[in-house]
């Protein structure tokens, strides 16, 4: 495994993943839980943040201190079942920005299908949070992060909620200095380019339209 993968083992990520692969999981849980999972690993997954020495005055004296510095952040959902991640990420870094890229796996040829991409002016400079619940085949993960080093992204993290090894391996060759952060490894693709076992198809379960 590319040591860029961090593949959580968080007994509270374990758990609540367990919940959202339950079919019985109605949307209203499952979009909680959805957001809950990305603040958690989103914790993690900014651990590296830069921070500077800031001065402040408590009440008790004056001190220098520790904030996160100047480095800016967007966060990039790939939709539709990325939105779900966005309000978990948010509650950590409320004043990143949120871009959009719309993409659509084909039926029947599993390739991604881009439909939208509206991302801020200035993402070139920013660190880039892409999210995606799945990383099945890895085919959306990779047509995102293409559009994104396109637009001159080069500080890029990817975090998704279930991956197949498949999806793991494709994008870690195809960007192996990209950290990538899953919730946790299932164990393989299905013939319909389905994560086994899974939790089925995040963007209905998140909005209901199955
Ligand atoms: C799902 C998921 C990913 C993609 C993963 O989206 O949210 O974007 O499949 O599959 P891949 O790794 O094989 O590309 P889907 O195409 O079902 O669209 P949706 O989010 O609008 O439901
Ligand atoms: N997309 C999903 O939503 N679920 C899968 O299992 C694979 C791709």
């Amino acid at each position: 495994m590319n040591k860029n993968v961090t593949i959580f083992d968080h007994p509270l990520i374990t758990h609540k993943i367990s919940i959202l692969r339950d079919e019985n999981t109605g949307s209203k849980q499952f979009r909680e839980l959805i957001e809950e999972i990305a603040m958690l690993m989103g914790f993690e997954a900014m651990r590296d943040l830069p921070l500077e020495d800031v001065k402040v005055k408590t009440p008790i004296t004056e001190t220098t201190v520790k904030m996160l510095a100047g480095k800016k952040l967007a966060i990039v959902p790939i939709l539709r079942a990325g939105l779900g991640m966005v309000n978990g990420i948010l509650a950590l870094v409320p004043y990143a920005k949120v871009g959009h890229i719309g993409l659509y796996r084909d039926e029947e040829t599993l390739e991604p299908q881009e439909y939208y991409c509206k991302l801020p002016e200035d993402i070139d400079q920013r660190l880039v949070l892409v999210l995606d619940p799945m990383l099945a085949t890895g085919g959306s993960a990779v047509a995102a992060i293409n559009f994104l080093k396109q637009r001159g992204c080069n500080n890029i993290k990817f975090m998704s909620i279930i991956a197949a090894p498949e999806g793991v391996e494709k994008l870690s060759n195809a960007y192996p200095d990209i950290p990538i952060y899953c919730g946790c490894l299932d164990e393989k693709l299905n013939e319909n380019g389905y994560i086994v076992p899974g939790l089925g198809d995040a963007g209905d379960r998140i909005f209901g339209t199955k």
